[in-house]
């Protein structure tokens, strides 16, 4: 059972969820609202219980982090609802966020349950995924986080919003054509292979690669309802790694 909230708490988190609707539509930052709450909840490892989406990546640490490079702009864009919601949590905040993000994009709604902890212990550097890196990797990272191959793919469709900068990550430019679009063109390009001047992460490539992988790239390619069918449903486990177990 997810700890319970009480009226005051669920009322504030409605507010914030309008506010966060209206800040990220107005400010166009609906990609990097995104990462931020893949980044705070990624770090979840299943085996210590450490990490998850606890709001930690506030922490200054934890954003110097390589991987969090640029996302200091997601923590101070919540600030502001913060300041107006002063009693929801920055986990269930930023978490929060990432599901107004994709909502306001276009895509699938995502259940969103309240209660999250915050925590001030940042985890050690080096658990979020490593772009340059293969598909042993992806699966050890997201093994770690209890996730399954399904969830790895689904997931990674979160970069059909958004581009990388190069002062950021050292990779350039958006996977898709509408990078403010939450649909599945990121995995359509990715089968159309190199010759669309578009983004592909050595990450991203693997997912064409691996067998099993593939099955769900062509899958979601070809069937958008199916992608936002498995996509709400990784990002709501993604969203709550570790709360159930507080
Ligand atoms: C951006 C890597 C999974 C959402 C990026 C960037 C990299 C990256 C290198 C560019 C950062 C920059 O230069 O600004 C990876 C790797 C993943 C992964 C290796 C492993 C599978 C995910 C997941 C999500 C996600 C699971 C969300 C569900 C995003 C978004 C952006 C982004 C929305 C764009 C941010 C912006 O436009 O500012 N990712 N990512 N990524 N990632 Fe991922």
């Amino acid at each position: 059972m997810a700890p319970a909230v009480d009226a005051e708490y669920l009322k504030q988190i409605e507010k914030a969820r309008r506010l966060l609707r209206a800040l990220i539509s107005s400010r166009q930052c609906a990609p990097i609202m995104l990462r931020l709450a893949w980044h705070d909840a990624g770090t979840y490892d299943a085996r210590t219980k450490t990490g998850g989406p606890n709001g930690s990546i506030r922490n200054e640490s934890e954003l110097k982090h390589g991987s969090n490079n640029g996302l200091k702009i997601a923590v101070d864009l919540c600030e502001e609802v913060k300041a107006k919601c002063p009693k929801i949590s920055y986990a269930d905040l930023y978490q929060l966020a990432g599901v107004v993000a994709v909502e306001v994009t276009g895509g699938p709604s995502i259940n969103f349950v309240p209660g999250r902890k915050d925590s001030m212990m940042s985890p050690e550097e080096g658990r979020l995924p490593d772009a340059a890196k293969g598909a042993l990797h992806l699966r050890e990272v997201f093994y770690r986080m209890g996730l399954s191959d399904k969830d790895i793919v689904a997931l990674s469709g979160g970069h059909t919003l958004g581009r990388a900068h190069k002062d950021r990550s050292g990779f350039d430019g958006p996977w898709t054509k509408e990078p403010l679009k939450f649909d599945n063109s990121y995995f359509v390009e990715l089968l159309k292979g190199d010759s669309t001047g578009l983004l592909k992460l050595p990450t991203d490539r693997v997912l064409v690669e691996d067998p099993e992988f593939r099955h769900y790239v062509e899958l979601y390619a070809k069937d958008e309802e199916a992608f936002f069918k498995d996509y709400a449903v990784s990002h709501k486990k993604l969203s709550e790694l570790g709360f159930f177990a507080l």
